[in-house]
Formats: C-alpha cells, sequence, structure tokens
C-alpha cells in the first residue's frame, strides 16, 4: 500500500481488506468463467462491497452490454438498530464510500453502479426482474435482512443464474443460517455447493453446474469436493487443502510506484541499521576499558570460527 495525496492505495487484491478468501475465490472465477464459456449473458450484483475485495474481482467480469450493481450503506446509517450495532462492531472503523471508490478505481477506470442504501430499496423496482447472472449477498447477516435480499435475488436472477451467500453457517451469523435454508425448503432455492463461507445456488438446474465442478475440482491438488444429497437434492461440499493460493489477479495500477517505494524504503532501512551498528562498535571502543574490548573481540573470533 501507498499513501499518496492523502489516499492509501492497494498495489494487489491482496492488500484490499474483506472477507474474501481463497477457496471462494477460485469459485468465484469458476462460475463466471463457466458462464463466460457458456454465453451467459446477464448483469452482476453484490450487496455488501465494504472496502470491494469481491467487487473488484467481480468487475473483471461484466462485458460491455452488462451492469454491475453494488448496493452497501458505506457511511450512511443504518436502517434500524441491530444492523447499525452490526455496523458499528464490525466496520465503522474502516469503512467509508472513498476508501471503496479508490480501492476499485486502483483496478478499474470506471466505478460500477454504486447505490448507497440499505438493500432493501433493491426491492423497490430498482433491479430488472430476470436481467442478472450472479449475485453476490454479503450485506447485513441479519435473518430480516437477508431473507428480503434472497428475494431480490430470486426476482433478478434468469434461470441459469447463481446466487452467493456468505456466512450461511457461522456461530456469529446464525440469522443468515435460517434464511438460507427458508429458502432452500419454501423458496425453491437449490443448492449447488457450499464452501467454508458461501453457500452457491440457483432457481434453475444445479446440475448444469455440478458435475463440471466436481471434475473440475477433483483435479485440483489443493481442493476436494465432496457429494452429499440433502432434502433429496445433490450438494457439493468445497473444501481447501494446505497450499491452496488465490487465483492470480492483475496487479493495481500503482503496483510499481509502490514497489519501488517499498524498494526504496529497505535500502534506506538497511543504510541506516549499517550506519548504527558502525556508530555503536565505534562507540563501545572508545567507551569500553581495553581488556573489555579484548574480551569481546575474543569471544567473537570464537564465535566465528
Ligand atoms: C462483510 S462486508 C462485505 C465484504 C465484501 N463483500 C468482501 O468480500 O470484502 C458487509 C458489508 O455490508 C454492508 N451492509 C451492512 N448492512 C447493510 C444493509 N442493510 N444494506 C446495505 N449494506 C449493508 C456493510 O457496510 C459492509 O460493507
Amino acid at each position: 500500500m501507498t499513501a499518496a495525496q492523502g489516499t492509501t492505495h492497494p498495489a494487489t487484491l491482496d492488500d484490499v481488506k474483506g472477507w474474501f478468501f481463497a477457496v471462494d475465490r477460485h469459485l468465484f472465477v469458476w462460475f463466471l468463467e463457466q458462464q463466460k464459456q457458456r454465453g451467459t449473458t446477464g448483469n452482476l450484483i453484490e450487496m455488501g462491497a465494504y472496502l470491494g475485495r469481491s467487487a473488484i474481482l467481480l468487475g473483471d467480469y461484466v462485458r460491455e452490454e452488462e451492469t454491475f450493481t453494488i448496493c452497501d450503506l458505506f457511511d450512511s446509517d443504518a436502517p434500524d438498530a441491530a444492523n447499525s450495532g452490526e455496523m458499528a462492531a464490525s466496520y465503522r472503523k474502516t469503512l467509508t464510500r472513498d476508501a471503496f471508490d479508490g480501492n476499485y478505481l486502483a483496478f478499474h477506470d470506471e466505478l460500477p453502479d454504486v447505490i448507497q442504501a440499505p438493500t432493501f430499496v433493491l426491492a423497490d423496482g430498482r433491479v430488472e426482474p430476470k436481467s442478472a447472472r450472479f449475485v453476490h449477498i454479503d450485506a447485513s447477516h441479519l435473518y430480516e435482512h437477508v431473507i428480503g435480499d434472497i428475494a431480490v435475488a430470486r426476482d433478478a436472477l434468469t434461470p441459469d443464474g447463481v446466487v452467493v451467500l456468505d456466512d450461511y453457517r457461522s456461530e456469529h451469523t446464525p440469522g443468515v443460517s435460517a434464511a438460507v435454508w427458508e429458502a432452500v425448503a419454501t423458496m425453491d432455492l437449490r443448492p449447488i455447493a457450499v464452501s467454508f463461507n458461501k453457500f452457491y445456488g440457483t432457481w434453475g438446474d444445479p446440475e448444469q453446474y455440478q458435475d463440471q465442478l466436481k471434475a473440475d475440482l477433483s483435479a485440483d491438488p489443493h481442493m476436494r469436493v465432496y457429494q452429499e444429497d440433502v432434502r433429496g437434492r445433490r450438494l457439493l461440499r468445497v473444501r481447501s487443502m494446505p497450499g491452496l493460493q488465490p487465483p492470480e489477479f492483475r496487479h493495481s495500477r500503482y503496483y510499481d510506484e509502490i514497489r519501488a517505494q517499498q524498494a526504496e524504503a529497505a535500502r534506506l532501512h538497511a543504510r541506516s541499521s549499517a550506519a548504527r551498528s558502525i556508530r555503536a562498535k565505534r562507540l563501545a571502543k572508545d567507551l569500553l576499558p581495553p581488556v573489555a574490548t579484548r574480551a569481546i573481540r575474543k569471544a567473537m573470533q570464537e564465535r566465528r570460527a
């Protein structure tokens, strides 16, 4: 990261703070590449972008004729007390709209369509029905919000579309678990796969993705894929193995400048450390009695031998 004109820029996607880890980065890339290969078209939507880690990756997959809509409160007030508590506990110290914009524009020429508001505004005709192919739900993790976000995704997605829900099984997010499995039980949401953090589903045919996903991941030594049946439907469990690295992602436009600044800082640090050590040796020689200096020199010679 570098501080230029009062803004801190990321050099790589890993420099953008967030909760978007290697296995899910691989799965996002896999679904988006599949959609590309199959000629699946449609818009992209993300509810909950924080500082842009997942949004920046998604932004690489938006085609000419498609839109990418992001909805986040950023530094606006939350619509209710529970949501306000969530924002205060997890995001308020670090999140501003300017920080998101700065991060996103470090990797892309233009911002996506940003709606700075609670996600429930999307239910109010802001999203064209059956127009989206990928929706990432990662905003409030409270049941009342998530169940509404799932309904927005259902209305927005085309039959081939994929919805991804974050934190569907964490101890601190029971509301997401309740909403996800309620949607499976009563809203016809069909699971495709689950990872440690995220649930991948569709309102179309999950098998169109599952066979290929299983085949592709089984060939990867850093991933394991297991098959389960849940309420009579197939579901894949995807696990990362030690050593899994996130997929390659291009550097930001500031990469060269930041690396040059870091190299210069390291060079200056090494030079001043060397100067400090010479000064310390000279001082010791001047201040210590000759008998102590000789003893130290002898000990150092013995250690080197
Ligand atoms: C977990 S973070 C998103 C992480 C991001 N997707 C990533 O991968 O790094 C959740 C985000 O949801 C936003 N948020 C929380 N409640 C919201 C609400 N009711 N409507 C819109 N955004 C909300 C927060 O401002 C925060 O940026």
